[in-house]
């Protein structure tokens, strides 16, 4: 067998982490021949919790575990680890604003960042936690790992977009590719269904309603999250972990050709993006593990509308917590 992946998983006592853990103990993530190394972070409160969840690993009798570790210390979770899922933080509740959450989660990156530096020399950040694209800012902002380590999660609003997209069209989900959310993981992201495809051809094409993708997609992905916060009283839990591991796993392996993720990556510019703001981007994974911005897509006036608004709503959080960087 090869050598176990080391995983760490911060938040692990949550919900989100209660979907994510047991698909990567499992092997449904990297594969059944490959081992992976469980490592948890939590904060005190939530230890006891976590036991349980430990108590419930060995009882799954996973033969893909080779070992699992909780700390409250960062420096321990991070040593040595390959992926780091950074979903540990206070979720936003029924009627709270993200921006709210800014000034509440920011600070637990800074050590966290700091703490990356433990990590292993491969390791690739994913941040969950909200506000998940300035979280990632502070966090590689403290930490030595190299910025295009760290990557924060579009990934639900991508895979949220598709299903959209797949049923209107009445195609499987399959068919529906090239989907970018430009900008922030905030109710003003912009899903992109300009430069989305089904079946190959442009959306636009397919679906030909140009109404109903501006008034009601484009809302409807926006507000997707508070949507299913005013349904069952909490966060998306499965679909967040879904799409997180959908992530670590398209960080890892080529892109099919001519398509895009969309994920959110420190910019160097591109789309007259500031250089260093962590911005939701298509992006495409190269066959040697590096990672380049899909450019030159065209955005029409409205949809540039959109990306400028989203964009000035990603220079204000980060002017939020300029102490933290
Ligand atoms: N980016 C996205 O698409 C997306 C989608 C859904 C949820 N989220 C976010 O993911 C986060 C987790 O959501 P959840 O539903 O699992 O919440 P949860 O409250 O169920 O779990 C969060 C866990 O984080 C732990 N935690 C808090 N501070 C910590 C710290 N400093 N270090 C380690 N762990 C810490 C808590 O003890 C708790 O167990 C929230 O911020 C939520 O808003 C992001």
């Amino acid at each position: 067998m090869a050598d176990p992946i080391r995983v760490a998983v911060t938040g692990a006592a949550g919900q989100i982490a209660y979907s994510v853990i047991f698909r990567l103990a499992s092997g449904a993530v990297f594969g059944r021949e490959q081992p992976v190394h469980l490592s948890f972070l939590e904060i005190p409160p939530a230890m006891k919790v976590l036991e349980a969840v430990m108590m419930e690993l060995e009882d799954c009798a996973f033969p893909t575990l080779s070992g699992m570790s909780a700390s409250d210390q960062p420096e321990n979770a991070f040593d040595g680890v390959n992926v780091a899922m950074l979903i540990g933080s206070r979720p936003r509740g029924a009627g709270m604003e993200r921006a709210e959450l800014i000034r509440v989660n920011g600070p637990i990156f800074v050590g966290q960042g700091k703490a990356l530096n433990r990590a292993a020399a491969d390791v690739r950040v994913l941040v969950v936690g909200n506000p998940c694209n300035t979280n990632c800012l502070i966090a590689q902002r403290n930490s030595d790992v190299p910025n295009e380590r760290f990557s924060a999660m579009m990934r639900l609003d991508q895979n949220r977009t598709k299903g959209m997209l797949a049923i209107k069209a009445g195609v499987p989900v399959s068919a529906v590719t090239n989907v970018a959310v430009w900008g922030n993981h905030s109710n003003n992201q912009y899903p992109d269904f300009e430069n989305a495809r089904i079946a190959g051809r442009p959306v636009t094409e397919v679906i030909g309603d140009e109404a109903w993708l501006r008034d009601r997609l484009v809302p409807d992905v926006q507000n997707r999250g508070a949507a299913v916060i005013k349904a069952r009283g909490s966060s998306s839990a499965a679909s967040a972990a879904s799409a997180a591991l959908d992530h670590v796993l398209s960080f890892r392996q080529p892109t099919p050709d001519g398509e895009w993720i969309a994920a959110a990556v420190t910019s160097a510019g591109q789309y007259g993006v500031d250089p260093g703001l962590v911005f939701g981007f298509p992006v495409r994974v190269k066959a040697d593990g590096s990672w380049e911005v899909v450019e030159g897509l065209s955005l029409s006036p409205w949809a540039r509308g959109k990306f400028d608004k989203v964009l000035e709503e990603l220079r204000q959080e980060r002017d939020v917590v300029t102490d933290l960087l």
